[in-house]
C-alpha cells in the first residue's frame, strides 16, 4: 500500500480544513495507506516568510514529499485561491517535488463561486511540480463541515458523499501506481 502525505495548508488554529483532512486520513488508513500528517502551520513562520530552505522544518517536509508514494494537499480557498501559507511551503519544495506522486486536491471555502479555485489556482502548480497524477478533487462548503467539542467533525450527507467518493478514487488510483504494483 501507499504512504500518502497529508498537507493541510490552513494558518487557522481552528482550521475545518485540517480537521476534514485528518477525518479523511483515517478512511485511508483504514483502507491499508499510511498516513503521514503534515499541518503547514506547524512551520515556524521565520523559515517560510525567510524563504529559509536549509531550516529544519523545510528539510524535513521536503523529506516527507520524498518519502510519499501520493500527497493530500488540502487549502482553504483565501481571495479566490489557495491560502499564502501553502504556497509559501510549496515555493521551498524543490521545483519537480511531486513527480511520480499521485495528487489529490481539496478545499474547503465559504462561497459556492469559487468553487473552481482547486482547477484554476491550485491544479496547474501541483501540475507544475511533476504530479504524475491530479485525480479529482472537491470543495467543500465550511458551512457543510460542523466541528464538535470532543474533537469529532461531522460533514453534511450532500458532501460527505462525494469527498468519500474522491477519496476512494485516490485510494483505488494508489493501487494502480505502476512503481507500486511492481513492488507487489
Ligand atoms: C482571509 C480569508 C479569505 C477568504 N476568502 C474566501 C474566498 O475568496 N472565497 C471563499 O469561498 N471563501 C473564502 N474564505 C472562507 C474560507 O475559505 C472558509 O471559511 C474555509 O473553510 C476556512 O478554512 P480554515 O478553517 O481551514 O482556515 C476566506 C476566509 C478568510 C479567513
Amino acid at each position: 500500500m501507499a504512504i500518502v502525505l497529508s498537507v493541510s495548508g490552513s494558518p487557522s488554529v481552528s482550521s475545518r480544513t485540517n480537521r476534514l483532512l485528518r477525518h479523511l486520513d483515517q478512511r485511508l488508513v483504514a483502507q491499508g495507506h499510511e498516513v503521514i500528517a503534515l499541518d503547514v502551520r506547524t512551520i515556524p513562520a521565520e523559515a517560510l516568510l525567510g524563504a529559509d530552505f536549509r531550516h529544519p522544518a523545510i528539510v524535513e517536509a521536503t523529506e516527507l514529499f520524498e518519502r510519499a508514494d501520493a500527497v493530500v494537499v488540502g487549502t482553504p480557498v483565501y481571495k479566490a485561491s489557495y491560502s499564502g501559507v501553502l504556497k509559501a511551503l510549496l515555493d521551498l519544495l524543490p521545483q519537480y517535488a511531486l513527480t511520480g506522486k499521485t495528487v489529490l486536491p481539496l478545499a474547503t471555502g465559504g462561497s459556492v463561486a469559487h468553487v473552481l479555485a482547486i482547477d484554476y489556482a491550485l491544479r496547474p502548480v501541483l501540475t507544475s511540480m511533476g504530479a504524475a497524477h491530479i485525480v479529482q478533487g472537491w470543495f467543500t462548503l465550511d458551512k457543510d463541515i460542523t466541528l464538535h467539542e470532543d474533537g469529532s467533525l461531522s460533514v453534511a450527507p450532500s458532501a460527505s458523499e462525494s469527498l468519500t467518493q474522491v477519496v476512494d478514487q485516490f485510494s483505488a488510483a494508489l493501487g494502480r501506481t505502476p512503481l507500486l504494483a511492481a513492488a507487489g
